[in-house]
């Protein structure tokens, strides 16, 4: 008698805290937990297709990953939905997501289809591969890699990204919006002498195409295009 009047206790007792609402939900401070804010929108381990804007973040180099959320903390990248829930992290918090994010491994989505016609491949391979020396326009992959998978720690690589998401990056550097800051940035510096036809051109090509490869090092990178993107990278080796 006196179990079940125990129980009976127990059992108003539980109702009167769901009712009252007054028992603080205990959820454990762990990553796991954390990124459950961010992969609402980017992709986590139960969420791995790909989607049309919200670029992927697993495997992305952890200098990069903490350079951009800098970035949005502090206004220089602008995207406000999501610089709202960074608003108060401190530094250290914001590298502990990066490095979460960095050493994520997830399945990468299959690449985009687009049809394309043969001299829209022609331009977007002489820009990528080659560049536009007359117009001291570098090639991509002299910065990003020969197989596009980026340069560490600084450079992200091109490939598993969407269209519409490679296509708004460049835009954003192009003019416009103030997406993303401007100087200094050798990234702007290349994309402000592309037209229209050569952003959609390169964005089709680069989402059309498989990841394959792991990045590079930094000594990949010539000392010129070193020198060109010398903020970012300082910026990538604070964290060190
Ligand atoms: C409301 C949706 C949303 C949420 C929630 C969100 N993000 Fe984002 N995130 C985006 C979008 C969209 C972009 C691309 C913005 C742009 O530049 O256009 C982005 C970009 C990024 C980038 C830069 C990626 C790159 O390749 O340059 C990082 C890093 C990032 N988010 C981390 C996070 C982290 C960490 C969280 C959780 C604390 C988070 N995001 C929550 C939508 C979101
Ligand atoms: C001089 C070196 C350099 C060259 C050449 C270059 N990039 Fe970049 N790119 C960078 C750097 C550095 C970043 C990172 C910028 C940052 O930290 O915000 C970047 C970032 C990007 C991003 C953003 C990726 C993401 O995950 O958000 C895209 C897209 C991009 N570059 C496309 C290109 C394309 C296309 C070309 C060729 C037309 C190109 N880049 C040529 C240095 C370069």
């Amino acid at each position: 008698m006196f179990r079940v009047f125990v129980f009976f206790l127990c059992f108003i007792a539980c109702v009167a805290n769901v009712n009252g609402g007054t028992t603080a939900v205990i959820v454990p401070d762990t990553m796991a937990e954390r990124v459950r804010a961010c992969t609402i929108c980017h992709t986590g381990e139960d969420k791995i297709e790909r989607d049309a804007y919200y670029p992927r973040l697993a495997g992305k180099s952890q200098g990069y990953l903490f350079n951009q959320l800098r970035h949005f903390r502090d206004g220089r990248r602008i995207y406000p939905p999501m610089a709202i829930l960074l608003e108060n992290m401190s530094d250290e918090y914001l590298q502990e997501f990066a490095q979460y994010f960095s050493l994520l491994q997830l399945p990468y989505p299959k690449p985009e289809q687009f049809s394309m016609q043969a001299e829209e491949i022609a331009l977007a391979e002489r820009l990528i591969y080659s560049g536009i020396p007359e117009k001291d326009i570098p090639s991509c992959s002299a910065c990003h890699g020969d197989n596009l998978m980026g340069i560490e720690p600084a450079i992200p690589g091109l490939l598993g990204l969407s269209r519409a998401y490679i296509t708004a990056q460049l835009n954003g550097w192009r003019g416009g919006s103030l997406m993303r800051s401007r100087t200094p940035e050798c990234m702007y510096e290349v994309a402000k002498q592309l037209s229209d036809d050569d952003v959609n051109a390169i964005a089709k090509l680069l989402a059309r195409q498989p990841v394959e490869g792991k990045s590079r090092p930094l000594s990949e990178l010539s000392p010129e295009l070193r020198k060109r993107c010398g903020h970012q990278i300082l910026l990538s080796e604070e964290m060190k």
